[in-house]
């Protein structure tokens, strides 16, 4: 039996290409898709046939090229889009430049995605595992995240009607909600934060860490490894799910 055929779009990123590697040692075969160079991502993963293509995921006839009926990555059976970029700022002083940026790579760029997976599973119906990068602040709005939790939020109401319109062909929809992540993206936000609060990025990112009873970040290992569960075929039974990977509130 051939391996599972993953493409893991944004897999160059901090979150992307350790998905991407706990995905191979699971055996899967991975495809990386992103506009930053992945063949160093690619060529760490354990196992063989994995790849790395360039996508733009602003580009709806790239995305539809990569992944639609005629899709160039040939079959697949999961798809992660872990394509994502943060802004923070209260809604007064709103960058509308940067609104555009974060509600186009975030949100059109998913739409984008599921589209071309919507056309590809209509030629090819089967089992089929997509999984969207959302996040807790998808689910529960903070001061001075109004434009990245328009994206996400808006993430989770479209991922739910995607589910709900590939369910006919076997194929499933899910979106991950991570917490603060121990990532590049979560210490270049607490030094922002920590700016405007007047506060230091060491205290801010304690403050982050203190957000929940485990005390801690989460490591990017532990996101992984409940997408790496939503893309198998060992969660037929989820679909229009947003599961959240963070501690207990303290
Ligand atoms: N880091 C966190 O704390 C955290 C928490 C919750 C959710 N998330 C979400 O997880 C996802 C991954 O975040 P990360 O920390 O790995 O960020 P990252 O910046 O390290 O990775 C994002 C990836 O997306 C790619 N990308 C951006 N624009 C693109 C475009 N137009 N076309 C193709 N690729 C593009 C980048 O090249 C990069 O490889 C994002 O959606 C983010 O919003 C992150």
């Amino acid at each position: 039996m051939s391996a599972r055929h993953v493409v893991v779009v944004g897999g160059a990123g901090a979150i992307g290409s350790v998905v991407a590697a706990v995905l191979a040692e699971q055996g899967m075969r991975v495809t990386v898709a992103d506009f930053a160079d992945a063949s160093a991502v690619v060529a760490a993963l354990p196992g063989s046939g994995h790849a790395a293509v360039p996508l733009d995921v602003t580009d709806r006839e790239g995305v539809l090229a990569l992944l639609g009926p005629d899709a160039s990555v040939g079959h697949y059976d999961a798809l992660v889009y872990a394509a994502g970029t943060n802004y923070t700022g209260p809604v007064a002083t709103t960058d509308w430049d940067a609104w555009d940026r974060v509600l186009t790579v975030n949100l059109k760029g998913a739409a984008y995605f599921g589209q071309a997976a919507s056309l590809n599973l209509e030629a090819n119906p089967r089992e089929c595992s997509i999984v969207y990068f959302s996040s807790t602040a998808g689910l529960v709005g903070e001061g001075g995240a109004s434009v990245y939790a328009s994206s996400k939020f808006g993430l989770i109401g479209f991922m739910q009607c995607h589910a709900s319109e590939i369910a006919r062909f076997g194929a499933r929809a899910n979106a991950v909600c991570p917490g603060n992540i121990d990532s590049p993206m979560l210490r270049t936000l607490a030094a922002q934060v920590g700016e405007r609060n007047g506060v230091s990025t060491e205290e801010t990112l304690a403050q982050f860490a203190g957000a929940t009873a485990f005390n801690r970040l989460i490591d990017i290992r532990e996101v992984a490894q409940v997408v790496a569960f939503l893309a198998s075929a060992a969660s037929t039974g989820m679909s229009g799910q947003s599961v959240v990977i963070d501690g207990p509130p303290n």
